[in-house]
C-alpha cells in the first residue's frame, strides 16, 4: 500500500484575502500579500486502500496535536482530495490522516496549512501513480489548492508569497526570518467562518472601493519593504486589518471578531511602539487574536513584548530562525 506523510506551513496575510468572485474557485477580489509561518504546520498522511470512499481520520502521533474535523469539515477535505484526483484521473481510494503541531484550542485558523499539505500529499502520491507533466509545477499545485481554501495557495511559497489571480508565487522582500508571536485573546471557535465573512463584506458599504484600496496598499507596501521603510510598512499593515474588520462591522448582518481583550492588546501595541518609536508590524486575521510580527534584529523587544503579554494572555512565540520542524 503506497503512503505518502508531507506537512506544510500556515501563513499571516498583511494585505488581506477578503472577498472573493462568485462561483470562480476561490478567486480573490483584490490580491494579497502573506509571511508563511513555518512553525504552525499541518502533517497530513495519505494511504491508499482497498476500493470503498475516501476517509479522513485524525493523524495520531506523538509529536502532534490531535484535531476533531466537523463533519462539514471532513467533507470539504475529502472533496477537495475528488477534484485532485479527478485533475490527476487517479481512481483509487485514499485515507486522509491530518494533524497539526500547534494547539487547535488556540483559536488559529488552520485550513491554509491543512489544504496545501493535503495538496503537497496528493501531488507526491499522484505522481507516483499517474506522473502528469504539471504534477510538481509549484504554481499549478497552488492554484489547486486555491480551489481547496484561498488562502492556502499562498502557504506553498517562503518566506513571502504573493496572490494576484490564479495562483501564488515567491516574493523577494528585504525581511526575513522575522519572528512571530501571536497573543492569544481568544480561544474559542469562531462564529462566522471565514467563508460566510467572503460572502458578508460584500454587502458593507466600505466593500465599494476595496479591492482599490488593497490594491494600493500592496504596492505601497512593497515598496515599503523594497526600501527598508519599516514604519511606512507598519502603518500600512495596520490600516489594512482594521480596514478589513471595518467591512465585518460595516455588513448585513453586522458582525465583529474584535474582543476587549483584542483591543486592549492593539492599544498596547500603540503604546509601546510611541514609546520606543519601534516595534513589530501587528495584524489580525478574521479572529480576535493578533499577531505580531518583529525583524530579526528586533529580538530584545520581541522577548519584551512576550513579557509584557505573558502578565494578561497565552501567547506563542516563535523566534525567526531556521527550525527543523520539517
Ligand atoms: O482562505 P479562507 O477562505 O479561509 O480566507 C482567509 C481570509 C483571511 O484569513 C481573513 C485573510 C487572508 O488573506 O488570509
Amino acid at each position: 500500500m503506497k503512503q505518502v506523510t508531507v506537512s506544510a506551513p500556515s501563513n499571516i496575510a498583511l494585505i488581506k484575502y477578503m472577498g472573493k468572485i462568485e462561483g470562480s474557485g476561490n478567486k480573490p477580489t483584490n490580491g494579497s500579500l502573506s509571511y508563511t509561518l513555518e512553525n504552525l504546520r499541518t502533517f497530513v498522511r495519505l494511504t491508499e486502500i482497498e476500493g470503498g470512499a475516501d476517509q479522513w481520520k485524525p493523524f495520531v502521533r506523538e509529536d502532534l496535536q490531535k484535531i476533531e474535523l466537523s463533519e462539514k469539515g471532513q467533507q470539504r477535505f475529502i472533496r477537495h482530495l475528488q477534484n485532485l484526483k479527478d485533475k490527476w484521473g487517479v481512481k483509487k481510494s485514499f485515507l486522509i490522516e491530518s494533524a497539526n503541531n500547534f494547539p487547535s484550542d488556540c483559536g488559529l485558523a488552520s485550513s491554509a496549512s491543512s489544504f496545501a499539505a493535503l495538496t503537497l500529499a496528493a501531488a507526491e502520491m499522484f505522481q507516483q501513480i499517474n506522473p502528469q507533466p504539471w504534477g510538481a509545477d509549484k504554481k499549478y499545485l497552488s492554484e489547486l489548492s486555491r480551489q481547496g481554501s484561498g488562502s492556502s495557495c499562498r502557504s506553498l511559497f517562503t518566506p513571502w508569497a504573493l496572490w494576484q489571480h490564479e495562483y501564488a508565487e515567491p516574493m523577494g522582500l528585504e525581511f526575513k526570518d522575522l519572528h512571530h508571536m501571536v497573543v492569544i485573546v481568544e480561544d474559542s471557535k469562531k462564529e462566522v467562518s471565514s467563508s460566510e465573512a467572503h460572502k458578508l463584506v460584500t454587502t458593507s458599504p466600505r466593500f465599494e472601493g476595496r479591492p482599490e484600496r488593497a490594491e494600493m496598499r500592496l504596492k505601497d507596501l512593497s515598496n515599503a519593504m523594497r526600501f527598508n521603510d519599516w514604519h511606512l510598512a507598519r502603518q500600512i499593515v495596520w490600516d489594512e486589518f482594521i480596514d478589513m474588520h471595518r467591512l465585518f462591522e460595516t455588513s448585513t448582518p453586522s458582525f465583529s471578531y474584535m474582543t476587549d481583550g483584542s483591543k486592549k492588546v492593539l492599544e498596547d501595541c500603540q503604546n509601546l511602539w510611541n514609546k520606543w518609536q519601534d516595534g513589530p508590524l501587528v495584524t489580525m486575521d478574521a479572529g480576535a487574536n493578533v499577531h505580531l510580527l518583529f525583524r530579526n534584529d528586533q529580538k530584545k523587544q520581541f522577548e519584551q513584548y512576550r513579557e509584557h503579554f505573558k502578565k494578561d494572555f497565552k501567547v506563542l512565540a516563535f523566534e525567526g530562525v531556521k527550525d527543523n520542524v520539517h
